[in-house]
């Protein structure tokens, strides 16, 4: 006892004031220091817990739910673990624990418990994973709602249609799939694709981002909670049962830390999940696709990912191509999301002018397939209901790398802005010339025979609007 008032007289005026709730214990479970952020946290006051046994004080707590307890006999510690409980005055409490145990001289003489309130951010949890429970069951079969298949992959580049015969190989087995690309490249498409091909289809696609929740609700969103729980009062299914039968796509699964890598590792390979706090095995029958959007091996290298994990979630491993690896596809997907932007956005555009394919060809897209999306239903916006064709003029700035001038046939009311008509056309043989150079990014061979030209006609020409 003596030596244990020493230990905490020492660290007395820090432990006060810090953030974190501070709880000390001697090695009877006796309290002897509880700061003011744990009389927060608990809503107990500081002489209602000094001299008290924690057995007086948290009429629930067992070896089993308190790390404190855990400590004082295992004599090691305990991070980040979250805790549930009913305190003195019958409030529910949810902290995240640190708890360690004290020593002198190599006797244990207590333990002391950090802890940070969870208890709102827990609530809040509960409240999510009810409201997404509700919509779970109907999403993925729900009418209206949009699911993609192989028709919705545009590109004929040979490293897409590669990805492509992949994935359909892929459709034939329930093995897992990894798929890494960056970030926009279509990965969710792939994966809706290989389960709305496979004989899994008409049980459900079930997609979860691992980066968009905290790590405690993910744990139980996947494997579901049980009555009683450390983390709430409801029986609930997580996503693994509710995907039963069909495919659990984990978006960003590096995001996972690797504890719960682990934890999903043994689902995997055992085929049957158990709910947080309960002791039920449920056999489970889930296609886990998994993405990733940096390189698996050098997540596994950054000690990111689990190696063990990898090899089980690795089996099929598909690699999605960036935008700038198969450029030659942008003027096809141009094409295809004008046409979808045509029916959405009510507008008439016929097609995409060669100087706009052209610096489109150029630009770097890192967020690929996506961001050309965005670019194309952005440009639709500009475009006036007389306008049938997409120049640079409706570009957005960020992009944008000067006015392209519109052949006559396109906008007729161009013309008043030149002194002559020989002048005018003069203007607009310049842009085209401008135009198919760039497309051809200056292969005057192919720019030639494309307009239509001599080589020399054309080097000529080039000459005289000063072309290079
Ligand atoms: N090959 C493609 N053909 C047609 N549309 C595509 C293609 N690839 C991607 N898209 C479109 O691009 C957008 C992004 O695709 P998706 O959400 O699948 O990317 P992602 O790789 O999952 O990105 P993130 O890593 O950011 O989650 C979607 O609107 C999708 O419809
Ligand atoms: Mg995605």
């Amino acid at each position: 006892m003596k030596q244990c008032e020493i230990l905490v007289d020492a660290s007395r005026d820090i432990l006060s004031n810090i953030e974190e709730g501070v709880h000390i214990v001697d090695v009877a479970g006796i309290t002897v220091f509880y700061n003011r952020a744990m009389e927060v946290i608990e809503g107990l006051r500081e002489e209602m817990v000094m001299g008290r046994h924690l057995e007086d004080l948290y009429p629930e707590w067992t070896e089993m739910n308190s790390t404190i307890l855990t400590v004082l006999k295992t004599r090691r510690e305990i991070i980040n673990q979250e805790q549930t409980y009913v305190n003195f005055n019958g409030k529910r409490i949810s902290t995240v624990n640190s708890t360690y145990p004290i020593f002198h001289e190599g006797t244990l003489v207590g333990a002391v418990e950090i802890a940070r309130d969870q208890t709102v951010v827990t609530d809040m949890s509960q409240k999510i994973m009810d409201l997404q429970q509700r919509l779970l069951p109907e999403s993925p079969k729900k009418e209206g709602k949009k699911t993609y298949s192989f028709e919705s992959l545009v590109g004929r580049t040979p490293e897409f249609l590669k990805a492509i015969a992949l994935a359909r190989r892929a459709t034939r087995s329930s093995s897992s799939v990894l798929i890494d690309g960056d970030t926009g490249t279509g990965k969710e498409l792939f994966a809706q694709s290989i389960h709305y091909e496979s004989k899994r289809k008409h049980k459900p696609f079930v997609a979860q981002n691992c980066a968009a929740i905290p790590e405690t609700l993910l744990e139980s969103l996947l494997f579901g909670t049980s009555k009683g729980s450390f983390t709430g009062a409801m029986d609930r299914p997580g996503l693994f049962e509710q995907a039963d039968g069909g495919t659990l796509f984990l978006d960003e699964i590096n995001s996972m830390s690797p504890h719960l890598q682990a934890k999903l590792l043994r689902v995997l390979q055992e085929n049957y999940v158990r709910r947080v706090g309960g002791s039920k095995d449920i056999p489970v029958d889930v296609r886990i696709i998994s993405a990733v959007n940096e390189d698996p091996l050098s997540l596994i290298e950054k000690g990111i990912l689990r190696k063990d994990l990898y090899y089980r979630i690795n089996v099929i491993a598909l690699h999605v191509p960036n935008l700038k690896e198969r450029r030659e596809d942008i003027p096809i997907l141009v094409d295809t999301f004008i046409r979808e932007f045509n029916q959405t956005l009510d507008k008439d555009v016929w097609m995409a002018s060669d100087l706009l394919i052209a610096t489109l060809l150029d630009y770097d897209w890192v967020g690929n397939v996506r961001e050309l999306k965005n670019f194309v239903e952005s440009a639709m916006n500009m475009i006036d209901e007389e306008e049938h064709v997409m120049t640079l003029n409706h570009m957005p700035s960020y992009l944008s790398r000067g006015e392209e001038i519109v052949p006559v046939t396109w906008r007729v009311d161009h013309l008043k802005e030149f002194e002559s008509l020989s002048a005018y056309l003069k203007h607009q043989e310049k842009a085209i010339i401008q135009g198919y150079l760039k497309f051809h990014r200056g292969n005057i061979s192919r720019a030639s025979e494309d307009l239509g030209l001599s080589r020399q006609n054309l080097q000529y020409k080039m000459r005289v609007y000063d072309l290079k």
